[in-house]
Formats: C-alpha cells, structure tokens, sequence
C-alpha cells in the first residue's frame, strides 16, 4: 500500500511541478493584483501636437526594477516625431532628414525611451525622473516605486479627436519578462495645486498595464533552495541542474575563479544580463540556505543565508518573498526589514524580507563577501507547530519575484529516528481522497 501512495504522490508532485513550470500567464498567486501601470497624460496641446507627462506605476508588491533600469518602447500610428524630452530620453535619433532648421530629439516610428542617471542638471529634470529606470516595489517602498517623464510629441493630432496613442508598448526591465496591453482612454488624470486649494487636470489620459510572466523573462529558475536542521546532520543541497547543468550547452558556462579563469567577465565592474556562475551543480545565480537553528520552549530560531553565485550581478534593494504557516507569529527578525504580504484576507503566511539601507541591501556579486543572512524568531502556536514532516521548513521562497526551486519534499531532513509517515500526510490524504473519488465514479 504506502508504496503505491508514494509512487502516486511522486507522480502527483510532479505534475504539480510540471504544471507550475509550464505556465505562460503572468498569474501570480502571492501577489494576484500585481502589475505596471503606464500612464499618458496629455498637459497640453502644441501647434503641431501635444505635451503628455508619462508616469510607470511599480504596482507589484516585490518585483522591482534594479539597474541598469527599465527601457519603454511603443509605434507610433502616423508620423508622429519626439521634439523634446524631459527626464528621460530616446536611446536612438533616427532618420531626420526631412527636417530643416529645428531638429526632433527622436524621428524613429518605435522608439526605446530609457531614464536618466542621477545627477542630471536640473533643468532636465522633472519630479520622479533620473534614477538610472531603477524603480523599487510597492512594499518595499512607494514613494519610489514611481519614474516619469515629460515627451512633447509633434505630427500628431491637436485634439482628442484625431490623437492616437502609441501602439505595441514594450516595458523592458532591461530583460524580458513584461506583456503589457493597449492603452486605454480613461477618466483625466487630477492634480492636486501645491497649496491643495486648486485641482488641475489633464486634457487626455490613457493608462497601460503590464503583468510580468517568469517563463517569459527566463526558461530556466534564478534561484533555489537548500535546507538544514539542528536535529538532523543532513544538509539537503539545492536539486542539482535546478537552473541548468554544468555541461548543457545553454547554461553551461561557469568559471570556478574568475580572476584566473580565461573567461574574463565581459563588462567587469558593471552589472551585466548575462551571468557568470560559479560552478556549483545547481547552476542558480542564486541560492537561499534555510536553517532550523534553535528549539526553544516557547519558541523556535531559523537562520536564512542568501548567497550570490553571479560575478555578473551586484543585487541592489534585493528582496525575498517566503511562505510558512508560522509567519502569523513571527516576533522577532534580525537584520532585514519586514512586511507581511496578505494577498488573500486571513492567511498571514506570506512574509516580504529585504536588506537595511546601507547595511545590506546590497547583496555583492559572487565572491567572499557576496551573501547577507538573518535570523527569524517564531513563537510556537502550539496546535500548529511540529519539526516533523518537514513543517518548519518553507513552503515557498521567491527571490527578487522569481520562485526558487525547493527540494523534493521526501529529501527534508527527518527528525531522528522518524521515518517520513506518508500514510498521515495532507498530500497523501488528498491522493486517497482522488483515488476513492476516481473509483467511485
Ligand atoms: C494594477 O494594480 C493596481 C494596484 O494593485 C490595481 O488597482 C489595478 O486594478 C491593476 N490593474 C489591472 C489592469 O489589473
Ligand atoms: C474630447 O473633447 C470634447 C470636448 O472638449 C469632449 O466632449 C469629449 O468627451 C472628449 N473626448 C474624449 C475621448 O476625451
Ligand atoms: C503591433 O504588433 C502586431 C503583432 O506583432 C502587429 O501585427 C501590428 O501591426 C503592430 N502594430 C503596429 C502599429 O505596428
Ligand atoms: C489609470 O492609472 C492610474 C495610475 O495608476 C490610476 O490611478 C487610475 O485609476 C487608472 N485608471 C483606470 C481607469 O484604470
Ligand atoms: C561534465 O563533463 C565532464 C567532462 O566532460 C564530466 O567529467 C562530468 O561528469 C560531467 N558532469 C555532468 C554533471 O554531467
Ligand atoms: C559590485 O560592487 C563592487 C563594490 O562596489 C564593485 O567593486 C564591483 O565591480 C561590482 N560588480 C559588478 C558586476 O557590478
Ligand atoms: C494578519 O493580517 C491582517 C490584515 O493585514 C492584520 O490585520 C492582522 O493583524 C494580521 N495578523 C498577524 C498576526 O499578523
Ligand atoms: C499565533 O497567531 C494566531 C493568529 O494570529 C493567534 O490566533 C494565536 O494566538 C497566536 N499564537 C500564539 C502562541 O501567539
Ligand atoms: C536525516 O534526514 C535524512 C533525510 O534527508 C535521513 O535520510 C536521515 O536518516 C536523517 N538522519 C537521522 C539521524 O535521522
């Protein structure tokens, strides 16, 4: 019997697995309402078009944008030309050839507009511009979720007519990852005047969304999950080729020094997309180390390590995502900030951690300093609380959005002389429940 569940719940758990890999939708269930709002307001209309103000919403409780920044591309429906821009500007002139005299910043039909780096001059600047297209998440800090900038647009319409907006938005960030939809006419946008005595509004607002898919941004996970316990010597590493193998022939580069290694890093000192692993047989830039450190009478201690194996990549404002029942009473965290994620009302199960500003918010690129970790203190809810069956370890991890490969559940490191009870486990319950279900009918 308990053979033939196992075997069925592995055939469950893969399933499972297979079919949260293969999603393309951007449904996120930790965050279901996440997305990226862009938002055109039309300010002002000009002899040959118009002034708009462009604002990206970071609506996504912990996905954020981290350099080298977001890039927002988008075809224009008739011959429209960029005249200026404030705050951001066009990667790419283009061809303006037919043009004497006054020359357009940007004559190309689908231009890439990128931020611009702190420290503009003033005098380019408008509020919420020039932070390098860094863009934090909504949890982790709102007045800075926000980037704008100002675009005087001419050879459109001059009326809310005969305007069109831009087609085919592109939001990079700077990879791939994000759909966003057309946009739509929505109610003007209204501005509240400095002293709050005077509301202002725009003369056309079109909003866009994005929503943010991982398998789009990556075929392969970024991260996963290694485990360990007090109670158990096992240390269960990360699954090997979670985010690819050693010797494949796409993810197969890994140095194991790059200072003496042939492959020199090829932007060094810069944060670059394409990443440069440690070899390790996971092949995850990075890796998230649970530890169940200390049982105490009324309490428990976990220690969490997150360790960077990209010499590519320094993780600025980096920001973890991690589900366990025991977060409703979690009393007391050392070193990260902390927010609880309630995406569903009553469930307190889901925690937001990230670094402190200038302590370690900075995770460094892989080395001997490229790690941060910190210690969270639960208090026992007594019907609740267990070491067995793998109950104090995670039940999810994402790292900067994406979720983290965990190991497979019957590898957790069991409380000695305990033998995994599968016959009593919620997952087995469930089989059996399908099973007489399916023999039933
Ligand atoms: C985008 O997110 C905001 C804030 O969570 C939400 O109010 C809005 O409905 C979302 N938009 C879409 C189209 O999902
Ligand atoms: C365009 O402007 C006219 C008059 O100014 C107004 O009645 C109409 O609702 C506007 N249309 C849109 C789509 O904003
Ligand atoms: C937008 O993209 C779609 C599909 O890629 C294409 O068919 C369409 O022509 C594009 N629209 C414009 C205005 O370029
Ligand atoms: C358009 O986007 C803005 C900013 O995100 C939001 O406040 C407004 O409610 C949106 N309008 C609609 C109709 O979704
Ligand atoms: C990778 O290739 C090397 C040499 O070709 C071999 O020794 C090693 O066992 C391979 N590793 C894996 C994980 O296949
Ligand atoms: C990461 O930051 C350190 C210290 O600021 C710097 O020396 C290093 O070049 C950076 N590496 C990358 C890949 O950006
Ligand atoms: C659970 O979440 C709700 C809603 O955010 C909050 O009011 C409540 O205090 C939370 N409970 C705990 C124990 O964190
Ligand atoms: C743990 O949290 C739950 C839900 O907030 C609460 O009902 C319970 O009393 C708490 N347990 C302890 C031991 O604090
Ligand atoms: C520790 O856990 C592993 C499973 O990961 C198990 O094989 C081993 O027997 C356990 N050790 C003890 C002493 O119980």
């Amino acid at each position: 019997m308990d053979i033939r569940f196992s075997r069925l719940s592995v055939l469950f758990l893969v399933l499972l697995s297979w079919t949260s890999f293969t999603t393309t939708d951007a449904y996120d269930a930790l965050d279901p309402n996440g997305n990226i709002t862009i938002k055109w307001d039309i300010m002002s209309w000009t002899p040959d078009g118009y002034v708009a103000v462009v604002t990206i919403f970071n609506f996504q409780q912990y996905r954020h944008i981290q350099a080298p920044g977001w890039q927002l591309g988008w075809t224009w429906l008739k011959k429209e030309v960029i005249w200026s821009m404030v705050g951001a500007q066009a990667t790419e002139q283009g061809d303006c050839s037919k043009f004497k005299g006054n020359i357009p910043h940007c004559c190309k039909k689908t231009p890439t507009v990128v931020d611009l780096l702190p420290g503009t001059p003033y005098n380019q600047q408008i509020s919420n511009c020039c932070k390098g297209g860094v863009i934090s998440s909504w949890a982790q800090d709102p007045s800075t979720a926000v980037s704008s900038f100002q675009i005087s647009v001419g050879q459109s319409g001059t009326t809310n007519k005969t305007v069109r907006a831009p087609r085919n938005i592109t939001l990079k960030s700077p990879g791939p990852g994000y759909t966003c939809g057309p946009a739509k006419n929505v109610m003007p946008s209204k501005f509240i005047s400095g002293d709050k005595r005077r509301k202002t509004q725009a003369l056309l607002t079109w909003n866009m969304t994005c929503t943010y898919s991982q398998f789009l941004a990556r075929k392969t996970p970024t991260c996963c999950v290694s485990l360990s316990s007090f109670y158990n010597q096992t240390i269960v590493p990360c699954p090997t080729c979670s985010c690819g193998c050693q010797n494949s022939s796409q993810s197969g580069t890994c140095v194991d020094n790059p200072k003496i290694s042939s492959v020199v890093p090829a932007t060094s000192g810069k944060n670059n997309l394409e990443p440069l692993l440690q070899c390790t047989q996971h092949m995850c830039p990075i890796r998230v180390h649970w530890h169940v450190k200390t049982n105490y009478k009324e309490y428990w201690r976990v220690k969490v390590t997150i360790t960077n194996f990209n010499y590519n990549m320094n993780y600025t404002q980096w920001n973890m995502v991690v589900q366990h029942p025991n977060f409703d009473n979690l009393t007391q965290l050392f070193s990260f900030n902390y927010k609880p994620l309630n995406p569903y009302a009553g469930i307190n199960d889901t925690a937001m951690l990230w670094g402190i500003k200038f302590y370690n918010d900075f995770l460094s690129q892989a080395g001997p300093i490229g790690n941060v970790q910190s210690e969270l203190l639960f208090r026992k809810n007594p019907s609740k609380f267990t070491f067995e069956k793998g109950w104090a370890f995670p039940r999810r991890i994402y790292f900067n959005g994406d979720n983290c490969v965990m190991p497979p559940p019957d590898s957790y490191p069991w409380l000695p002389n305990a033998t995994p009870n599968l016959a009593t486990s919620p997952l087995i319950i469930l089989v059996i429940t399908l099973f007489s279900f399916l023999i039933l009918m």
